[in-house]
């Protein structure tokens, strides 16, 4: 074999020849499989395509294994999928042109292999190892996608415009490789995404964020990011991004870039992190900046309030782009909003009351809110970023400290809602919450211990002041 398989690989692939040969089919191994074996990157997916009936080959292929895997097979689209061993093997005839212009659907119609070569996303996904009698395990690359693999190319094998109107999502594709494989963008290809942006606007929007997640993941995101943009099709995708390119003058004082800066900060957290939602916490950390900027005479460029800005259109973001609505959305909010106040607690005196609030405000998310923070210091110059890193270790020496003491981060306030609701006989209304807000400021800013019974009595202060007087209320 042309490509290095496993000797459980091996013996999987011998056993679809020989179905193959059987049938007197050809069949290859096509696609994602090989590309990543070349690039020594680790797979599970397979793709063979067979001049014949893919669905036919899979069931013949499955008869082949004890015990025997189960055929799923979708008759309108011509395509079986088998599980041998940990492998997921994808049986497809060999076809031409798939997508209509206006349409989603494709529409199948056989062809040869080099047919169904040429109508694929790019010459490095394009690739096919024969599993048939003459010349089992050659590499049959017609578009050079070796040459481009060695050169780190991404590139159509056909007129881009062509492969882009076939099915537009490839224009993601295409830059979410770029990102993934560290690969530059073919100019030609570049060109035709450019040409072709409108076009995602036909492609569903599940299918877009997949890609867009999997840009995020890349090694440095910056680089798919900036393709996005580059090309136009952050503008259509994700216009709130865009309104934070640039950097505006006045009087001589200038801002930074902040879709530059956002990008700087998500790469330095995709150091630390391969967690999917801190790594959107970055990417959204200044999205509120351009709603709340201002220039004060004398002062300069002004952003008060981004974060609680930001933070509120957080669910509006995911929902738009059918992200999970649920606490991992919550998470990001919650990073958005207090991603100015570990920084901030290194500009003042901090009072052990500071650092209790944010203990409580951060619970279970505070490493993520610390990371967050450290990659958010990304000034040029090095001097200024080497005092910021240090103040901000003593920060969370401090963190450190305040939790070893009074354990805040898992901590609730001991008086809950329920109990304020039985003493007083209340309904639950807001009267409810801002006692229990006021017994816990108090115990955060240690106004009174953090104890049941200091609780309870200013529990019954705090009633008696808004004029609740106990069980006939
Ligand atoms: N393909 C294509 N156009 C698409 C999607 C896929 O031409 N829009 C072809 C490519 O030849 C690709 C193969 O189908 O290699 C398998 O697609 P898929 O499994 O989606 O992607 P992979 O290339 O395997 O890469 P990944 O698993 O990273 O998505």
């Amino acid at each position: 074999m042309e490509i290095h398989c496993t000797e459980k690989e091996q013996f999987i692939f011998k056993k679809i020849a020989h179905a193959a040969t059987e049938m007197g089919a050809p069949a290859f191994i096509i696609g994602g499989f090989v590309r990543d074996k070349i690039l020594g990157r680790e797979s599970k997916d397979v793709d063979i395509v067979t001049v014949g009936d893919g669905i036919d080959l899979a069931k013949k292929v499955a008869e082949r294994f004890k015990p025997r895997p189960q055929v799923n097979f979708f008759k309108n689209f011509g395509t079986a999928h088998i599980r041998a061993e940990d492998l997921d093997i994808e049986f497809v005839g060999a076809r031409k042109e798939s997508y209509k212009y206006h349409s989603r659907n494709p529409e199948v119609v056989p062809g040869t292999l080099e047919e169904d070569q040429n109508r694929r996303d790019f010459t490095i996904n394009a690739m096919a190892v024969s599993l048939n009698e003459i010349d089992y395990g050659k590499l049959v690359d017609p578009f050079n996608g070796m040459e481009d693999i060695k050169n780190k190319i991404i590139r159509t094998p056909s007129d881009p415009t062509y492969t882009f109107s076939d099915d537009p999502l490839r224009m993601m594709r295409a830059i979410r490789f770029a990102s993934q494989l560290q690969f530059e963008i073919h100019e030609e290809t570049f060109q035709g995404i450019k040409t072709n942006v409108e076009r995602i606007r036909i492609v569903s929007q599940e299918r877009i964020t997949e890609e867009f997640n999997k840009i995020l993941l890349s090694i440095k995101p910056s680089v798919g990011l900036d393709l996005l943009y580059q090309s136009g099709l952050l503008h259509i995708i994700f216009p709130q991004m865009i309104d934070l390119a640039g950097a505006e003058y006045k009087d001589g004082l200038g801002h930074k870039d902040n879709f530059y800066h956002t990008l700087q900060v998500i790469d330095n957290i995709s150091i630390h992190t391969n967690d999917l939602w801190i790594r959107w916490s970055a990417l959204l950390h200044d999205i509120g900046k351009p709603a709340t900027k201002k220039f004060e005479d004398g002062h300069g460029w002004t952003f008060h309030g981004h974060e609680v800005v930001g933070a509120r259109m957080v669910p509006k973001i995911f929902r738009k782009l059918k992200l999970p609505m649920d606490e991992k959305m919550r998470m990001v909010q919650k990073l958005v909003e207090l991603h100015l106040r570990p920084i901030s607690l290194t500009k003042e005196n901090i009072t052990d009351s500071a650092i209790r609030r944010l203990l409580f405000d951060a619970g279970e998310d505070l490493e993520a809110l610390l990371m967050l923070c450290r990659a958010d210091i990304t000034s040029k110059n090095k001097v200024k970023v080497k005092r910021y890193l240090e103040n901000f270790t003593m920060v969370e020496e401090r963190l450190n400290e305040v939790e070893e003491k009074d354990r805040i981060r898992n901590w609730q306030p001991p008086i809950t809602g329920e109990i304020i609701m039985s003493t007083f006989n209340i309904p639950p209304s807001r009267v409810v919450g801002d006692i229990k807000n006021a017994i816990r400021d108090a115990i955060l800013d240690g106004a009174i211990e953090n104890s049941y019974e200091a609780a309870f009595e200013l529990m019954i202060q705090k009633a008696n002041e808004l004029g609740l007087n106990g069980k006939n209320n």
